[in-house]
């Protein structure tokens, strides 16, 4: 049997739907969510999710700001504008878009961040209330990747839940919050010896590695749920995943396409935590 395809897209659309109306009624008392998108240089890639975020934004009646300075931006000069953004009363979200230049240090930018508008889950205080379990402003790509299980009716709680990758934006928060549903997390990377012996235990397999195509059905236990949060590009230039989707088609039980399945649940993640903490500012 083919695996059931996990529609990030239509997910996303019905999360937007909702969204645009908490805002219009927040609009209605005379607030706008206002997302500052801060983005340094001129990374291509960076260049085309900031304008998807825009985009967004502004398609839900959201306000966003692009702030773009040039890859000589000193930390300091960047340390300035997030405390102008954190003192400014209709920005609700700040976003610093990451790779950074290597002359700025990460740490000391996210640091920086009022953990108040800390849309992105980066800043040690929302880490710390996520792994404890407390409200937290999630990061958005893990928190999105868990509405996509909701929504397709997966629990996790006692799966076996396999996480390759262990970044700080996806893998180490993605296997926290599997944790918190109660499956039990492994994770693998790229020191890992033997990976497949562990993807083929997965009853869920996240895969965030960055290569194209990467995973085939050897990796797949089957009727696996196969959760794709690459965004590569394929011989051709196309845009792939880590998963080499139609070899793995036969063996999972689901699985999410790219593009269209994990990357726009990010964004929409991204605009819930807008409005949440522009909402909270009536509380
Ligand atoms: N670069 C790649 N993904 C992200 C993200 O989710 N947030 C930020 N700030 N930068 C990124």
């Amino acid at each position: 049997m083919s695996a059931i395809i996990i529609d990030g897209k239509a997910t996303s659309l019905k999360l937007k739907n909702k969204i645009s109306q908490r805002v219009a009624s927040l609009a209605s008392k005379g607030i706008i969510p206002g997302l500052a998108v801060v983005l340094i240089g001129d990374n291509p890639a960076s260049h085309t999710y900031v304008k998807n975020k825009k985009k967004t934004c502004e398609a839900l009646g959201m306000r966003s700001d692009l702030l773009q300075f040039p890859e000589t931006l000193q930390e300091d000069q960047l340390l300035e504008v997030i405390s102008g953004l954190n003192h400014d009363p209709e920005i609700h979200g700040i976003l610093v878009q990451l790779p950074l230049p290597a002359h700025i240090d990460e740490f000391n930018v996210i640091l920086a961040i009022d953990p108040e508008k800390d849309v992105d889950g980066f800043h040690p205080i929302s880490v710390g209330n996520m792994m404890i379990g407390r409200e937290a402003f999630l990061p958005c790509t893990p928190h999105g990747i868990m509405k996509l299980l909701e929504e397709y009716d997966i629990d996790p709680a006692g799966k076996h839940a396999v996480v390759i990758g262990r970044s700080n934006i996806v893998g180490k928060p993605a296997g926290q919050l599997l944790l918190q549903r109660d499956a039990t997390v492994t994770f693998c990377h790229s020191k890992t010896i033997g990976l497949a012996d562990y993807t083929r235990q997965a009853d869920i397999l996240i895969s965030a590695v960055g290569r194209a195509k990467f995973l085939g059905k050897e990796f797949i236990k089957p009727g696996a749920v196969v959760i794709d949060v690459g965004m590569n590009r394929d011989d051709e230039g196309k845009l792939c995943g880590d998963v080499d989707f139609e070899d793995v088609l036969e063996t999972a039980s689901h699985v999410t396409p790219v593009p269209g399945g994990v990357g726009p649940m990010t964004i929409a993640m991204l605009m819930e935590n807008t409005l949440l903490s522009a909402e909270k500012g009536l509380a």
